[in-house]
């Protein structure tokens, strides 16, 4: 079965885009995964096919429309289609790789990526929205976070990626950064590779891979390190 993005937009023009082309681009055109965008302007009000006005209570910015936020929506997601529907937000719940598994071993997304300085609140509550954040920063409009949850959902689908695709979000999902890697030449710049590669002494390998694991996820990653498998109660 076609695992089935589907993006809601103001523009559609920027699908596939960058998932058009390498890895995910090549398993779009083999029918592994399919790409829909559905331009939320055509569902605009009035003559201009406005789809925002001025927040309610003043401020800064434009927030875009319940009503016709919510016209695009039904258009795509239809009774029988059980795809989660998310909304890419800052104000969402963190992405992490053990959601994107979940995700992709489903029957796709439905995603909305919108503009301006928000959504509408109860457009998201009465269509029951899932809020995604790709990180703690501020994009100018969900489109690119649309690009990185579906990026990330794709390279997992079966026959997207060699066996190489697995270590490395396995070791995410444990918890722990990857270890460092290493190829030819043996020398750079007056740097060598470290010996113990060289050695084919496999177990050594193994244990200076996930000694360099760990030293690199407790320096650079705190919060990770902290709630690591197997390492007492975990943040919620
Ligand atoms: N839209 C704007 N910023 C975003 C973020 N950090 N994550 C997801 N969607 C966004």
């Amino acid at each position: 079965m076609t695992w089935r993005a589907t993006v809601l937009t103001i523009f559609p023009e920027l699908f596939p885009g960058p998932l058009g082309t390498s890895l995910a681009g090549k398993a779009l055109a083999a029918g592994i995964w399919s790409c829909e965008a559905v331009d939320i302007r055509e569902f605009g009000e009035g003559r201009h096919r406005s789809v925002d006005d001025t927040p309610a209570g003043g401020g800064p910015g434009m927030v875009m429309r319940a009503d016709v936020l919510a016209r695009a929506v039904d258009s795509v997601a239809k009774p029988s289609d059980s795809r989660p529907k998310l909304l890419m937000s800052p104000r969402g719940k963190p992405l992490e790789q053990a959601r994107v598994r979940a995700l992709a071993a489903g029957e796709g997304v439905i995603v909305l990526a919108a503009r301006f300085e928000g959504v509408d609140e109860r457009l998201i509550e009465a269509r029951a929205l899932e809020e995604v954040s790709i990180g703690d920063y501020v994009l100018s409009g969900g489109e690119i976070a649309a690009y990185a949850l579906i990026d990330a959902c794709v390279r997992l689908l079966p026959g997207v990626m060699g066996k190489e695709a697995s270590g490395a979000e396995e070791s995410f999902e444990a918890g722990l950064l990857e270890y460092p890697q290493f190829t030819r030449p043996q020398e750079f710049e007056g740097r060598p590779i470290p010996e113990v590669l060289l050695s084919g002494d496999h177990k050594r390998i193994r244990a200076w891979r996930q000694a360099e694991a760990e030293r690199l996820t407790r320096e650079r990653r705190p919060d990770l390190w902290a709630r690591r498998k197997g390492d007492g109660p975990k943040s919620e």
